[in-house]
C-alpha cells in the first residue's frame, strides 16, 4: 500500500483478508522516515498483530506484507516476508516459485551478496540491488528477464517513499487506487475498501504504484493499457457475516449461490449465456468434449459428463488436469477443452488449457474469478458468480460450478437438436432449486446430531451410482481434507471387487442414494454392507420409506430430476464434514497442508 495516512492497521487488516492464501508465516515491511521496519513472524497473522499491538496506530508511506504457503525453505520467521537486499534498503514480497534461484544466488554470492533466509524470493531482492541505478522500475525490469518461473512481486526502495512496483508472471496480482491509497494484492478482497474499479495485471506486466495512479509496461519497458473491471462484491460480502467460519457461511450461501448462477441465464423457457452469444458454434455438431479440472472442480466435471452423455450421443472426457498436462493430447482443431476452475489460477489446469490450444482446441472456462489468468487465456469464460470464497474447502463454488454446467448441458442439447420434455423439466426443476436448497439448509441440526454420532470414526466409505458417484467422491473430499478422518469413494457396483472387505462396525458406509433409476441397485450393495456389520448413513429421497429397512441414520433432501440431486444433496456432505471438523476443534476454514488457490505444480 501506498498513501497519505496510512496506519500499520490498514496494512495488517488488509494483510489478513488474504490469509487464506497461505498461513504458515506472514510479514511486514514499512518505511519509516528513512529505513524500513521489518515485522515477520511463523505462523497465521494474529501472532503478527500480536507482535505490533503497540505499533498498529503508526503512520506509514509506503509498506508490503505477505501471508506465506511455503514452497523453499521452511516456515519460520527468517524465510517469511518481506525479504531484503544486503544495504536494507529494498523490501520484496513473493508469490510463486522462482526456478532459477539457485544459478541466481551463485551469480549474486560471487559478486558479494549474502543472504539470510533459504527462499528463492531472496534472491530477487538481492538482484533487483544488482541492477539498481537509481530507478526503481528500471532494476526491476532488469531484474524480472533474469527470473524464470512463476512471481507476483511488489518492490519498495528506501529512498522512493511513494512508490511501489510490482511486477507479474504466472501468479495473480489486483490493483487500484482510491482514497489517496494505492493498493495492489494477489486478490480484490483487500482492495475492496478502497475501490471498486481494479485491474488484473497480465502476464509479463511490471507496474509502478503511487497513491493516485500507476502504469503498467511490459519487460520491455513499453506501457500498456488494461481494461478496468468494476467489482460488484462489497468488503461485507468477503467476511464472515456473524458465523463461526467461512465454511459455514458459504456453504449457507448455497442457494444465492445457485441464483446468482443462474440469473439472467434463462431465456424464452431455454439456456441463455451472453457470454456464448458469438461462440455457440464451438459446440454444433461436436462429437466429444475435454473437461480439464482438478479436485472439487473435478468432480463438478464428472456430473457433467453423467448429464451430456445421458442427454446426447456427445462423448465427454474428464480429466485430472496433472494427468491431462504430461499426456500426449488427443486433442485437434476445432476440439472443445471445458476447464473447469474456481479460482481460475489453478497451475495443472492453466497448463492443460495451453497444451490444448497449442494444438487448435477452443477453450470454455468456468471461473469464478473475473479477471483471473484462466479467464483471460480462454475464448469465452463463463463466470460462475459465486462471489469470493474465502473457506480453503470449495463450497458454494461447487454449488455454481454445477449450475452452470447443467445449463451448459442444457444449452448443448438446445444447439444440437436434442431438446425434449425431460429438458423442460430439467430446467424447469432448476429454477425452483434454490427454495429447495433452503430447506435441505434447515436440515442443518440433523446433519449436526449425526457428525456428533459418527465424529469418532476413522474411516468412510461413500458409494454411490451414477449421478450419486461424483456426489460421493466429493462427499469423501470434504470430510478428508477439513477432518482428517481417513475417506475414499467408489461406485457402489465396485465394492463387491475388493473395498467390501474393509467393511466391518468400525468402517461406516455413507450412502448416497437418491430416488433414481438406480436405487435399487444402490440399494442391494448397501444391504451387502450391512451384513458386513458396517453401520450405514443414507443420503435419500424424501417419502422413501423404505430407507427405514437399511437405517435410521437417515437424512432426506426434496424429490428431484435424478440428474439434479448432486445439486440438491451438496449442502448436506459440506455440512457433515463441516461440523466434524468444528466438534473436533479443527479449523475448517484452513486445513493443513493446503492452500485455497494451487498456483504452483
Ligand atoms: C476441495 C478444493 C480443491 C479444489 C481444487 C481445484 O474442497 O477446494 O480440491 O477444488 O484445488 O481448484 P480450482 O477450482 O480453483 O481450480
Amino acid at each position: 500500500m501506498v498513501g497519505e495516512n496510512l496506519k500499520l492497521e490498514d496494512l495488517v487488516s488488509s494483510l489478513q483478508k488474504l490469509e487464506y492464501r497461505g498461513y504458515d508465516s506472514a510479514g511486514i515491511a514499512y518505511l519509516q522516515k528513512d529505513h524500513f521496519d521489518v515485522y515477520k513472524r511463523r505462523g497465521k497473522i494474529d501472532v503478527l498483530r500480536n507482535g505490533l499491538k503497540q505499533k498498529l496506530k503508526d503512520s506509514f508511506l509506503v509498506g508490503i506484507a505477505h501471508t506465506r504457503w511455503a514452497t523453499h525453505g521452511e516456515p519460520n520467521d527468517v524465510n517469511a516476508h518481506p525479504h531484503m537486499d544486503c544495504r536494507k534498503e529494498i523490501a520484496v514480497v513473493h508469490n510463486g516459485i522462482i526456478e532459477n534461484y539457485r544459478e541466481l544466488k551463485e551469480f549474486l554470492e560471487q559478486k558479494g551478496h549474502t543472504f539470510s533466509s533459504e527462499t528463492d524470493t531472496e534472491v530477487i531482492a538481492h538482484l533487483i540491488e544488482e541492477e539498481f541505478e537509481g530507478d526503481l522500475l528500471d532494476a526491476v525490469l532488469k531484474a524480472v528477464r533474469k527470473l524464470k518461473g512463476a512471481y507476483a512481486i511488489a518492490v519498495v526502495h528506501r529512498s522512493i517513499p511513494d512508490t511501489i512496483v510490482a511486477a507479474r508472471k504466472g501468479s495473480p496480482l489486483v490493483v487500484g487506487t482510491g482514497k489517496g491509497v494505492g493498493i495492489l494484492a494477489s486478490d480484490v478482497t483487500p482492495l475492496l475498501r478502497f475501490t471498486k474499479d481494479v485491474v488484473f495485471l497480465e502476464d509479463g506486466d511490471v507496474m509502478v504504484l503511487r497513491k493516485d495512479r500507476f502504469e503498467i509496461y511490459n519487460v520491455d519497458g513499453v506501457k500498456q493499457s488494461r481494461r478496468v473491471y468494476h467489482v460488484d462484491w462489497d468488503e461485507k460480502s468477503a467476511e464472515k457475516g456473524g458465523y463461526k467460519h467461512f465454511m459455514y457461511k458459504e456453504i449457507m450461501e448455497d442457494p444465492q449461490a445457485l441464483v446468482n448462477a443462474l440469473v439472467g441465464r434463462i431465456k424464452n423457457d431455454r439456456p441463455f449465456f451472453e457470454e456464448l452469444e458469438h461462440y455457440e458454434e464451438f459446440f454444433k455438431n461436436i462429437d466429444r468434449i475435454r473437461v480439464v479440472s482438478c479436485g472439487t472442480s473435478y468432480y463438478a466435471g464428472l456430473v457433467f459428463k453423467y448429464f451430456v452423455e445421458n442427454n446426447t450421443d456427445i462423448d465427454v472426457d474428464v480429466e485430472v488436469s496433472s494427468e491431462f498436462r504430461y499426456k500426449r493430447p488427443h486433442v485437434k482443431e476445432g476440439d472443445v477443452l471445458l476447464a473447469i476452475s474456481q479460482s481460475g489460477e489453478t497451475a495443472d489446469t492453466l497448463e492443460s488449457v495451453r497444451l490444448a490450444k497449442k494444438h487448435g482446441a477452443r477453450i470454455v472456462s468456468i471461473v469464478n474469478v473475473v479477471g483471473s489468468t484462466l479467464d483471460r487465456e480462454s475464448d469465452v469464460t463463463l463466470f460462475m458468480n459465486a462471489g469470493p470464497e474465502i473457506g480453503v474447502a470449495a463450497t458454494k463454488t461447487y454449488v455454481a460450478e454445477l449450475a452452470v454446467l447443467y445449463l451448459l448441458g442444457l444449452k448443448i442439447m438446445e444447439i444440437n437438436g436434442y431438446w425434449n420434455k425431460e429438458a423442460d423439466e430439467i430446467l424447469d426443476r432448476l429454477v425452483r432449486m434454490p427454495e429447495l436448497l433452503e430447506n435441505v439448509l434447515r436440515k442443518d441440526p440433523q446433519i449436526r446430531e449425526l457428525s456428533e454420532k459418527y465424529k469418532d470414526f476413522k474411516h468412510f466409505m461413500y458409494i454411490g451410482r451414477g449421478y450419486g458417484y461424483p456426489t460421493a467422491l466429493e462427499g469423501a473430499l470434504k470430510l478428508k481434507e477439513i477432518t482428517y478422518i481417513h475417506a475414499t469413494a467408489y461406485q457402489a457396483g465396485e465394492l463387491k471387487h475388493g473395498p467390501i472387505a474393509l467393511l466391518d462396525p468400525e468402517f461406516p458406509v455413507f450412502a448416497v442414494m437418491p430416488d433414481d433409476s438406480l436405487f435399487f441397485k444402490t440399494k442391494s450393495n448397501v444391504i451387502e454392507s450391512k451384513s458386513r456389520n458396517a453401520r450405514v448413513i443414507v443420503l435419500g429421497t424424501e417419502g422413501n420409506r423404505s430407507l427405514e429397512e437399511i437405517t435410521s441414520d437417515i437424512i432426506h433432501v426434496p424429490p428431484t430430476h435424478e440428474s439434479l440431486y448432486p445439486l440438491m444433496m451438496a449442502p448436506v456432505i459440506q455440512l457433515f464434514a463441516y461440523h466434524i471438523a468444528d466438534m473436533k476443534g479443527l479449523d475448517p476454514d484452513k486445513p493443513r497442508n493446503l492452500a485455497k488457490s494451487v498456483t504452483v505444480e
